[in-house]
């Protein structure tokens, strides 16, 4: 009987899957039949996510991994591959947010965050394709945000990253477009997750920022990881087959302003 769960048996590599967007995404792709290999630099908390899906009765298991390492990602891909016989879904979700007024940033903060939030999924991607044209079959979801389209205060830095993002996936959708692959972006507004607390901080906490997130997000709260996690499952799957190269908007309507 053809299973009716909507990655049945894929292969999906996860980063950042140790918090937030990227373990609810993990969990999203294990509860829909995929297996999942949930990456992360904090190995502990990779692991923490595989579990929980384990506990789930699902299939998931931990990997360690700094995506700014571009050996450390083709080894990666190399050890799914060999491991589970191929990677048909890559999240490149894993990111860093390091506000801060422009003119005072370190060569630190905009090393770590082009390295991270740019070539980290430019290593895994380049290191997943040849497979993916092996079996002529993979879709790439890429994390960039609200602010790869526009910016905010503190955030030049991360918003010029996420718009990289933006551009990346356009690029690989189009030279990938005739092969199988497929390749889209999800652009999320503001969602509950640690990787805010620093510009929350510099915005005037993170009480004051719920309580005035009407003045930015119109839908007037946060988003959860599961609504992104959501996105995420459906640009994976075969039913946004005729998707490619879009830039998905997932942002209680903040960017309709
Ligand atoms: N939360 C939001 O409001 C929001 C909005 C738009 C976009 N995003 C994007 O969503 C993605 C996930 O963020 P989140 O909100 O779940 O944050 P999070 O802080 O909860 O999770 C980020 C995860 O990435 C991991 N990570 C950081 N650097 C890494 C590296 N070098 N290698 C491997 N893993 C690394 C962290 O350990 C962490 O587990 C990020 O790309 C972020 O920019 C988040």
């Amino acid at each position: 009987m053809t299973s009716t769960l909507r990655v049945a048996d894929r292969v999906a590599f996860v980063t950042g899957a140790g918090s937030g967007i990227g373990q609810a995404s993990a969990i999203r792709l294990a509860e829909e039949g995929a297996k999942v290999i949930c990456a992360d630099i904090d190995l502990a908390a990779a692991t923490a996510t595989a579990d929980q899906i384990i506990g789930q009765g699902f299939f998931a298991e931990g990997y360690g991994l700094d995506i700014s390492d571009s050996a450390g990602c083709a080894k990666a891909i190399d050890y799914t591959v060999e491991k589970f016989g191929a990677i048909d879904i890559l999240v490149n979700n894993a990111g860093v947010n390091l506000p801060g007024v422009f003119h005072e940033v370190s060569n630190e903060t905009i090393d770590r965050t082009l390295n991270v939030n740019v070539k980290g999924a430019m290593y895994l991607t380049r290191a997943a394709l040849p497979h993916m044209l092996k079996n002529s079959r993979g879709s790439i979801v890429n994390m960039s945000s609200v602010n790869g389209l526009v910016s905010e205060p503190y955030l030049s830095v991360y918003s010029a990253s996420k718009g990289a993002i933006v551009m990346f996936t356009r690029g690989i959708a189009l030279d990938y477009a005739k092969t199988g692959i497929r390749c889209n972006a999800i652009c999320p507004g503001w969602v509950d997750t640690p990787i805010n607390h620093a510009h929350a901080k510099m915005l005037g906490g993170l009480d004051h920022v719920y309580k005035t997130i009407d003045s930015f997000q119109p839908i007037g709260r946060p988003g959860t990881s599961r609504e992104i996690a959501n996105v995420v499952l459906f640009l994976a799957s075969d039913e946004s087959s005729f998707m490619t190269g879009s830039i998905v908007s997932a942002d209680g309507g903040m960017t309709a302003q």
